[in-house]
């Protein structure tokens, strides 16, 4: 399947990505995760991202939508993936549109997380990440890990992001309402929008988008 997943920041797409991810054996293709590899590895595309990040604002398509399609052209992603971050505008929808027909393959589904602004603040304030692995998630009272300020996938060191400040996160929902959710009537005027309630228990959660993707529509 080709899917993409879309929600506010702190709505849980992570979270969510890695276990349906999982249960559906297709990679999670997140492009915050690749910006963040790339800063902690010192590369040159990560220090044109990292202002970007810093103050809340989208990395520019010219950056964005090379690094996306590379990473959907590895061999693990031949027979679908999960896209958690991108397409973040329209012009990247139109982007990808772009690049599954010269492949000849559709995307099946757009999955859209829905949360109220007060959970998602909440959510946001207690994350804590993995140093070794952005895609490592926990929360202070919501997702503990076993032992405090230790990862435990990789035993990483848990670190608060960056771009997790009360200011930047304020951008971040104001970029997200004025540049992402136009991609979510893009897709629906495609039929391929499926919204769900992020709220509950992460498992619960995951049922819910497992079901939502074997619906038709
Ligand atoms: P990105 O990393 O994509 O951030 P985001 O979209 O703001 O989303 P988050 O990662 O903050 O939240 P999430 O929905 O993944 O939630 P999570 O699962 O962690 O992008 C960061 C930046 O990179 C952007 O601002 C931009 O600068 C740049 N960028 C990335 N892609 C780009 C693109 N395509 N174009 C241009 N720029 C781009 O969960 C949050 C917390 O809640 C965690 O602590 C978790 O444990 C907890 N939680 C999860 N589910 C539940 C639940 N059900 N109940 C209780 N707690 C829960
Ligand atoms: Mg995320």
């Amino acid at each position: 399947m080709r899917i993409v997943l879309v929600g506010p920041p702190g709505a849980g797409k992570g979270t969510q990505a890695a276990f349906l991810a999982k249960n559906l054996s297709i990679p999670h293709i997140s492009t915050g995760d690749l910006f963040r590899a790339n800063i902690s590895q010192g590369t040159e595309l990560g220090k044109q991202a990292k202002a970007f990040m810093d103050a809340g604002n989208l990395v520019p398509d010219e950056v964005t939508i090379g690094m996306a399609k590379d990473r959907m052209e590895q061999p693990d992603a031949v027979n679908g993936f999960l896209l958690d971050g991108f397409p973040r505008n329209v012009s990247q929808a139109e982007a990808l549109d772009v690049a599954l027909k010269a492949d000849e393959v559709k995307l099946d589904a757009v999955l859209d997380l829905e949360v109220p602004e007060d959970e998602v603040v909440k959510r946001i304030a207690g994350r804590r990440i993995c140093r070794k692995d952005s895609a490592h998630v926990f929360h202070v009272s919501y997702n503990q890990p076993k032992q405090e300020g230790v990862c435990d996938v990789c035993g990483g060191e848990l670190y608060q992001r960056e771009d997790d400040s009360e200011d930047t996160v304020r951008k971040r929902l104001e970029v997200y309402h004025t540049q992402t959710e136009p991609i979510i009537d893009y897709y629906r005027a495609q039929g391929l929008v499926r919204t769900i309630s992020a709220l509950g228990k992460v498992d619960e959660v995951t049922a819910r988008a497992m079901d939502a993707l074997k619906r038709d529509k």
